[in-house]
């Protein structure tokens, strides 16, 4: 198990409660843009509580098998999709299993992207992959960082490496991997999603992050109580939560 794999499964319960809410609305955006998947044979790939995949479930999918190396995430999966604990870098399957290869906000944690799209071809005919654009921001991150601060939290280093501009987050270098794995029709689209998250859906939105999970279990109960009251106070009056994502389609 790596750090980020610890840190989802730290996070499972606060990430259902709170953050699943906008990725569900992210990954309904993103399945907005598959192809055809009726009677597909889909592996939703960093699948967490597999948001994705229940929403190419509802546009006639025949079975999706989630993958993710966060046990704890993928127990928060509704009962329609399959789950399978395995690293997107090195994938549990045999070569073709699969029509459609999906992956929402996965592939941006990895040290080396290119594995995992060169394994999601080896394995699916075709990718559908959703990331956040390079400028993608919600005033919510820094006032609800400097809160969790001021209680002790220091970023991990995963997190700061993932936000450090990433292949994921840019148009051509993501284009770009798709290419390099063989893929030879490629597109990716840039969508404007208006999650509907607004004021204290904002704050659990952010304290279900993983990058915070293992240091908000190392608070007592009184010390979690104060902090997510001070949390949601400071996202009071923000702007309901719209963000960019990068949609790629590759077959
Ligand atoms: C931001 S979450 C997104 C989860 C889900 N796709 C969604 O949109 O709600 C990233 C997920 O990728 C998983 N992940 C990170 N690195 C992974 C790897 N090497 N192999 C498989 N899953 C990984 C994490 O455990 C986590 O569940």
């Amino acid at each position: 198990m790596n750090d980020i794999a610890l840190a989802y499964d730290a996070a499972a319960d606060a990430w259902s409660t709170g953050s699943a809410r906008v990725y569900d609305a992210l990954a309904s955006a993103i399945a907005d843009r598959a192809p055809d998947v009726t009677g597909h044979r889909v592996l939703d790939i960093g699948a967490g509580t597999g948001v994705l995949g229940l929403h190419l479930l509802r546009r006639r999918a025949a079975h999706v098998v989630a993958v993710d190396l966060a046990g704890q995430m993928l127990r928060k999966a509704g009962s329609g999709v399959s789950p399978v604990i395995g690293d997107a870098t090195a994938l549990p399957f045999a070569d073709g299993a699969f029509d459609l290869a999906a992956t929402a906000f996965c592939f941006s944690h990895l040290d080396r992207p290119e594995q995992a799209v060169r394994e999601a071809r080896r394995v699916a005919a075709g990718l559908l992959s959703g990331s956040f654009a390079g400028d993608s921001d919600h005033p919510a991150k820094a006032v609800v960082d400097e809160v969790v601060r001021r209680y002790g939290f220091d970023t991990p280093g995963w997190y700061t490496t993932m936000k450090g501009g990433h292949p994921m987050d840019d148009p051509e270098r993501l284009a770009g991997l798709a290419r390099t794995a063989g893929f030879g029709t490629v597109e990716v689209d840039l969508r404007q999603v208006d999650t509907g998250i607004a004021g204290n859906d904002l704050a659990a939105w952010r304290l279900g992050m993983a990058h915070y999970a293992p240091f908000l279990a190392t608070l007592d109960a009184r010390s979690l109580d104060a902090l997510r009251r001070d949390v949601e106070s400071a996202v009071d009056g923000l702007p309901p939560l719209t963000m960019s994502v990068l949609v790629l389609t590759a077959s």
